[in-house]
């Protein structure tokens, strides 16, 4: 599909694309809305008209955003010679019958400029096409530990993507896939972006690094829980979820101690058992600990549904495919699909597993918020007995907020709750006292937990003995939900 350049003629084509004004915030002004072009959304003839005029970036934006071929003849002159020239020697652009066809789209990430298939390739069933930069690659790389790492493995590297983001932080990367095509597209996007600490190779799950071992691994597998396996960027080979059963299990052997694996899942839940037991059994015997977010569940119906109108456009096939799908899943009795992000951290001891359901759209630094919350199971271990517990000096965690939710009554507002709510990370809430609340905020790292408690048992005219068990048990929850930092 693409030719690697040298290094020398991979930054020239880049700083063309620039210089000719292919930038992301271009694009979006340029194109009215980024959108990629799709017979779903039919916004083709909308593309083509805002891109009407013959110029230099409409003609790039016709080859590499909607993924139009165009006459060489009228084109000319509005690309420079040497440029078309390293077009074509990428495999970017490929000469036919007078036309000139993009091979490839180009679209923007994080800083990077990242070639992939486009997605008519969907439309045109091409089992191996390369996954575009997507909403789950940009899910991902928000929630990546990006702490130095000496060594990170992008399983399932598709476009590359992940692996350029990751290259910022470690000092070495390796990304792998099973499809050559986007082992060649992984090489070319490394180039392309001047980074030259990616090392990519060919192979299935973690055998192209057996025996070796890294900081971090990512994973964005395909995961969709299919009845069959018509791309291979999307359809779990495996039985239902097997693949990502398959990489929680085989993971943390090429894990370093302390080292984190994240990977993007969905999973089955089957008749008769709670969502929680399938991905715990995964998590078994692992040698990490882990974190389990639960995000949206699907019944089969509306997921059957939804993954047919994602991956096929040929409306004929629709009561067909329909009951392949939900065959396959009442055999299986599958009750619900469930997505979410897995994390594993390998350490030596008890580990502890985590799985729980997150509200949606976390906002801040999210790869710190794994860390810290990793971090607040480390004191809870450290400190496993309330003494030691009292001992500590907590504080409330700088973005927690306490709203207050008020009723009409008598033409008066009246109090009904008080809710401590964190403003970055997941927006956990918990429904606290007002007298809690008094407590929570005399909590500033400067007191021990017990004198604190003692100081509050005072004041509200409690038993203190009482107070210290209720006060205790709240203070380890609200650590371990990240209201306050224990230290
Ligand atoms: C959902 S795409 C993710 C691509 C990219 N990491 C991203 O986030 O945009 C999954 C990738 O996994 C690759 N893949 C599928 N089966 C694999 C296997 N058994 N071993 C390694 N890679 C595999 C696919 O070819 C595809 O590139």
């Amino acid at each position: 599909m693409l030719n690697q350049l040298s290094a020398e003629n991979s930054v020239r084509l880049r700083a063309f694309f620039d210089e000719a004004g292919y930038t992301e915030s271009n694009l979006r002004k340029h194109l009215g809305a980024a959108e990629l072009p799709s017979s779903q959304l039919r916004n083709r003839p909308r593309l083509f008209d805002r891109t009407s005029a013959a110029t230099q970036l409409n003609t790039l934006l016709r080859w590499f955003w909607i993924g139009s071929a165009q006459d060489a003849q009228q084109i000319a002159g509005l690309i420079p010679d040497d440029f078309l020239a390293l077009l074509l020697e990428s495999g970017l652009l490929a000469a036919e019958a007078g036309m000139l066809a993009p091979r490839a789209m180009l679209l923007h990430f994080d800083g990077f400029l990242v070639a992939s298939d486009h997605p008519t390739a969907i439309e045109n069933k091409q089992a191996e096409m390369v996954l575009w930069p997507n909403p789950t690659s940009k899910f991902l790389s928000r929630f990546a530990v990006s702490r130095h790492s000496r060594a990170t493995l992008d399983l399932g590297t598709g476009s590359g993507i992940l692996s350029l983001m990751a290259s910022r932080f470690s000092d070495a990367v390796v990304a792998t896939d099973l499809n050559p095509r986007a082992v060649e597209c992984a090489r070319f996007n490394a180039r392309l972006n001047g980074i030259d600490n990616i090392e990519v190779f060919g192979g299935d799950c973690f055998a192209p690094v057996a025996g070796r071992c890294f900081d971090l691994i990512l994973s964005n597998p395909p995961f969709f829980i299919t009845p069959q396996t018509d791309y291979m960027f999307c359809d779990n080979p495996m039985d239902l979820d097997g693949l990502c059963r398959r990489l929680v299990k085989e993971g943390p052997a090429h894990l370093n101690e302390g080292g984190y694996m994240q990977m993007l899942c969905e999973w089955a839940q089957i008749k008769g058992q709670p969502w929680e037991e399938r991905v715990a059994e995964w998590l078994q015997g692992t040698g990490c600990d882990a974190w389990v977010m639960k995000g949206l569940t699907q019944n089969p119906e509306e997921y059957a549904q939804h993954r047919i109108r994602e991956t096929s456009q040929d409306t004929s096939e629709d009561a067909a495919n329909y009951e392949l799908y939900m065959s396959y899943y009442r055999r299986r009795q599958v009750e619900a699909i469930h997505d979410g992000l897995f994390v594993m951290r390998r350490r030596t001891g008890q580990n502890f597993v985590r799985i729980e359901e997150v509200p949606p759209t976390p906002s801040g630094n999210l790869g710190e918020m794994v860390l810290s919350t990793f971090a607040a199971h480390d004191v809870l271990r450290e400190n496993n007995t309330d003494e030691k517990l009292l001992a500590l000096s907590p504080r409330l965690a700088d973005h927690v907020r306490l709203e207050q939710v008020c009723f009409a009554s008598d033409s008066q507002w009246k109090a009904e709750t008080l809710n401590l709510r964190l403003t970055s990370g997941f927006a956990f809430h918990v429904t606290v006292q007002p007298l809690v609340a008094e407590f929570l905020i005399s909590l500033d790292g400067t007191r021990t937990a017990e004198t604190a408690i003692r100081d509050f048992a005072a004041k509200a005219n409690a038993p203190v003995e009482k107070v210290l068990i209720e006060c205790i048990s709240m203070v380890r929850k609200l650590i371990e939900r990240g209201f306050i930092a224990g230290v």
